[in-house]
């Protein structure tokens, strides 16, 4: 496997799924750099890989998704050690956000801060019964400085956004489902990852290049006005349309069998 086997952050390849588990379980899995640059290492290694159908991003344990910043780490940090970690977290969650692949973050236990706010880079997210997700910077003097802002309202709306960034309260997984923020919730005793695999069954079955298409397209949709995005979804499709798989999914419903996708 073209991942690291030793570090933060454990890599496994379980079907088409990759699973990354932060795996600093005696800091809540909390985000070094060293974490970090290993995530965005691993979403630009999965973005080319063959094998990799579908990102699944985790934690160690059963406490933690992760509880943010390491604020151990930031103890010694200067002002400009905090502006270049600002950095780090567009490029390297950049990686993730801007993923061809599918990617769930599944919550096994509190995401808090940067650990919530990297779940928002995730195309979907689904939580451990007992998960709890917050965004206490505001009550740290602070913002969201690892995308919140910006990703939160566009998934649960401006007024729930405020609500939970002023206020730095904590969802529970139950909440975090009515408003959105989560996919799905487990029950009692299921564990995150397991409810990520089986939200990816049928993506893993699908075809890939029309899924990074409708992925693209739809991440457009927030950045640009509806006639461009329009013309985006255009251009998109095409991809689709010339793609071998395309032509597999009409050959395979006239033959009334299931398709065999080959992401070509
Ligand atoms: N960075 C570094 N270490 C952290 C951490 C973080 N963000 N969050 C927790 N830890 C460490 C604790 O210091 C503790 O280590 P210690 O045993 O060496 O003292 C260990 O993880 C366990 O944490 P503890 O607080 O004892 O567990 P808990 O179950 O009572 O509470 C949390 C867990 C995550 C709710 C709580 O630790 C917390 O609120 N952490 C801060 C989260 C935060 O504010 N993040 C956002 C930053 S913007």
């Amino acid at each position: 496997m073209p991942y690291p086997q030793t570090g933060p952050l454990r890599v496994e390849l379980e079907g088409g799924a990759l699973v990354l588990t932060l795996d600093r379980p005696e800091r809540m899995n909390a985000l070094s750099r060293e974490l970090i640059r290993a995530v965005g290492d691993a979403a630009r290694t999965a973005a080319t890989d063959d094998a990799v159908r579908a990102i699944v991003l985790t934690g160690a344990g059963d406490k933690a998704f992760c509880a943010g910043a390491d604020l151990k780490e930031r103890q010694s940090f200067t002002k400009d050690d905090v502006r270049a970690m600002l950095r780090l977290y567009r490029s390297e969650f950049g990686a993730l956000d801007r993923s061809p692949k599918p990617v769930v973050a599944a919550l096994n236990g509190v995401a808090l801060g940067g650990g919530l706010e990297l779940a928002l880079m995730c195309d979907l997210r689904v939580a451990a019964a007992g998960a709890l997700l917050a965004l206490p910077e505001t009550g740290l003097a602070i913002i969201p400085g690892a995308g919140g802002t910006q990703k939160l309202p566009r998934i649960v709306g401006e007024a729930r956004a405020k609500e939970l960034i002023l206020t730095g309260r904590r969802l529970t997984a139950d909440e975090a489902l009515a408003w959105g923020l989560v996919n799905r919730v487990g029950a009692p005793g299921q564990s995150a990852r397991e409810v990520a695999l089986q939200l990816l069954e049928p993506i893993l079955r699908g075809a890939p290049i029309a899924q990074a298409a409708a992925l693209e397209a739809i991440d457009a949709s927030f950045d640009v006005d509806l006639a461009s995005g329009l013309q985006l979804e255009i251009l998109a499709y095409e991809r689709t349309l010339v793609s071998e798989d395309r032509d597999e999914a009409l050959r395979a419903f006239g033959e009334k069998r299931t398709p065999a996708y080959r992401g070509r």
